[in-house]
């Protein structure tokens, strides 16, 4: 941590000695290079400043030492306080080193103090022990701004390139991309092109850099230049043509901030509705939002991913009319903000102002729709409008990831039940037998409870297979596996082992109401008078074995100890049980 109420020194001789202004997002820098009695001062600062800094120098030096005072532009944040300093040091044998374009301005405070104009001295500085060379950056934001480098340090004073609003004093910045969402409200608004942010930036980039000292924001060590550079020369800027947009330049500052947290938790998470409350929070740091609802379409159904719902709704809403209830949105991509008490034929269960916009997936197709739901009250300057545009791209993406993780978790779904299931009758199979009928046999042997494992197979169902044929077969072994799933209750499990071959897994289940339970199936196969074959109802019995566990050491032995009392059912004549 940095004692910020003390010079900090920042490279070889070079010091922080500005002042951090209590509750401004917009913070002046002040940059002293030590160099004895041939002392620079860099961007001085402000009457709201000096004070603070003039105590930060005397900690180091006198103040006579000062000889250079750098100006790399002419703004008041800049200049306003060297009328105080003239008055307490002289002009005498000091210079304010600047550009022509802002001695033309400055000669008006009448400091009578000699003008160093660097384009007069081949652009550079020479003191005791430094040089600083001059970086011509025109128009950036003011047509004479320059920025100095050091060569001793390789550091360069960008003035206002660089800066940034931050909601919270930092001195050095610490990542490229929160950094960068920092400056960019400040570099649309002051900065005049991207043409000419690119050639102030080529003059730039000509020297070896070891660290950037911006005016305004956070100090960018190296690591984070190059990201930086990167970024701000794609930067869209000297937007706010239209004096009435974007006034607010806290808002916009915060929403930049928001707008790097939520596109962090969109680019990290898979299942993005997990991350919905979450981002839910941080947009409510800027509006009185209450509720996001994003309306996926899956097989051309309506999934409803609700903030105020732990998990995704499957609706009937089909895409068609959720398509139908705002055809301009899908066809004009456009914004809707109006009056809603219920989405399509979902009640929201009280009237809200929604801001709904189409969501699209990287390909450009539509693949649902979001819905910032607000207080019914709330209006929306058209600013607010402008800042709300900018969170639709992140929503977008998380829709189009959530409902790609979705797809995925229905296929998956999708192959293991198939994986686990009998395909003809939709019991479980022999597989998941093993798997699932293990757990239960361990279960029951951990925690002392009675299991039964039974065993059951239809009667003469060769003769039926030959008598009728397979498909009549396969109608038999369907009717019986509908008929055992009427009966079983919740935590019993059936399964197609084989041909005509069925087991039961029963936790919980004596023997006995094992056995109680197969007298209820054969009361169904019984009771519907069979299978109804063209005219014909073909009747059809079966025979049952049951094991609860005693000693068994394995559910394979529980299971042949059934297969045993199967046998003895099948040769004392069949259609009975045998426990
Ligand atoms: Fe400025
Ligand atoms: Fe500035």
């Amino acid at each position: 941590m940095y004692d910020l109420e003390s010079p900090i020194e920042i490279a070889k001789d070079i010091y922080w000695v500005g002042h951090v202004l209590p509750d401004d997002p917009f913070q002046c820098h002040v940059y002293l290079i030590k160099d004895g009695k041939e002392s620079i001062l860099i961007d001085p600062g402000s009457k709201l400043t000096w004070p603070h800094t003039r105590k930060k120098i005397l900690q180091l030096m006198p103040l006579e030492d000062i000889r250079y005072i750098v100006c790399q532009h002419q703004d008041p944040d800049i200049t306003s306080c060297i009328s105080d300093i003239f008055e307490e040091i002289g002009t005498e044998g000091r210079s304010v080193v600047t550009h022509w374009r802002s001695v033309a301005l400055l000669k008006h405070y009448d400091w009578k103090v000699d003008f160093y104009e660097i384009e007069e001295h081949q652009w550079i500085l020479e003191t005791g022990s430094r040089s600083l060379q001059f970086v011509f950056t025109p128009y950036m934001h003011f047509p004479g701004a320059f920025c100095s480098y050091d060569t001793a340090t390789q550091v360069l004073f960008s003035s206002d390139i660089f800066g940034a609003f931050t909601e919270t004093f930092q001195l050095y910045a610490t990542d490229a991309d929160a950094y960068f969402e920092q400056m960019r409200p400040f570099h649309s608004h002051y900065m005049p092109s991207t043409e000419i942010v690119n050639s102030g930036l080529d003059n730039i980039c000509k020297y070896p850099l070891e660290m950037i000292a911006p005016q305004h924001g956070s100090i960018l060590k190296k690591e984070l230049i190059i990201p930086v550079v990167t970024r701000l020369r794609e930067l869209d800027v000297g937007l706010f043509l239209d004096a009435g947009r974007g006034k607010d330049i806290r808002l916009l500052t915060r929403s930049n901030a928001i707008l790097a947290a939520i596109f962090n938790d969109v680019a990290y998470s898979i299942n993005g509705f997990l991350t919905l409350e979450r981002v839910l929070s941080e947009v409510q740091k800027l509006f009185k939002i209450e509720r996001i609802i994003a309306m996926g379409f899956i097989d051309h159904q309506v999934i409803l991913f609700d903030s105020a719902q732990d998990h995704a709704i499957k609706t009937e809403v089909s895409e068609k009319i959720a398509k139908s209830r705002y055809p301009d949105l899908f066809e004009q991509q456009d914004v809707r903000v109006e009056k809603i008490e219920n989405l399509c034929t979902i009640d929201l269960g009280k009237s809200y102002v929604s801001y709904t916009f189409v969501s699209h997936n990287g390909e450009g197709a539509a693949v649902g729709m979001m819905q910032f739901l607000f207080d019914d009250e709330q209006t929306f300057e058209p600013y607010e409008l402008e800042i709300l545009k900018n969170f639709q791209s992140p929503f977008n993406i998380m829709l189009s990831k959530t409902l790609e993780f979705y797809k995925l978790e229905e296929e998956k779904n999708r192959f293991f039940s198939n994986s686990i299931t009998d395909s003809l009758t939709a019991l479980y199979n022999r597989y998941y037998l093993n798997e699932s009928g293990k757990k239960e046999f361990v279960n029951a042997k951990r925690y002392d409870y009675p299991l039964s494992v039974v065993m059951l197979d239809l009667d003469h169902f060769k003769l039926v297979n030959d008598t009728y044929g397979h498909d009549v077969g396969d109608i038999v072994l369907k009717d019986f596996a509908r008929k055992i799933k009427s009966v079983i209750r919740e935590g019993d499990m059936a399964y197609r082992y084989g041909g005509e071959e069925f087991v039961l897994v029963l936790p919980h289940s004596t023997a006995e109401e094992a056995q109680q339970l197969l007298l209820r199936i054969r009361e169904r196969v019984i009771g519907d008078g069979g299978v109804k074959i063209g005219e014909e109802a073909l009747q059809y019995r079966f025979s049952g074995g049951v094991q609860q566990l005693e000693n068994e050491s394995s559910l394979e032995e529980m299971l042949k100890h059934a297969d045993q009392k199967l046998y003895i059912s099948k040769h004392a004549g069949r259609d009975r049980i045998t426990i």
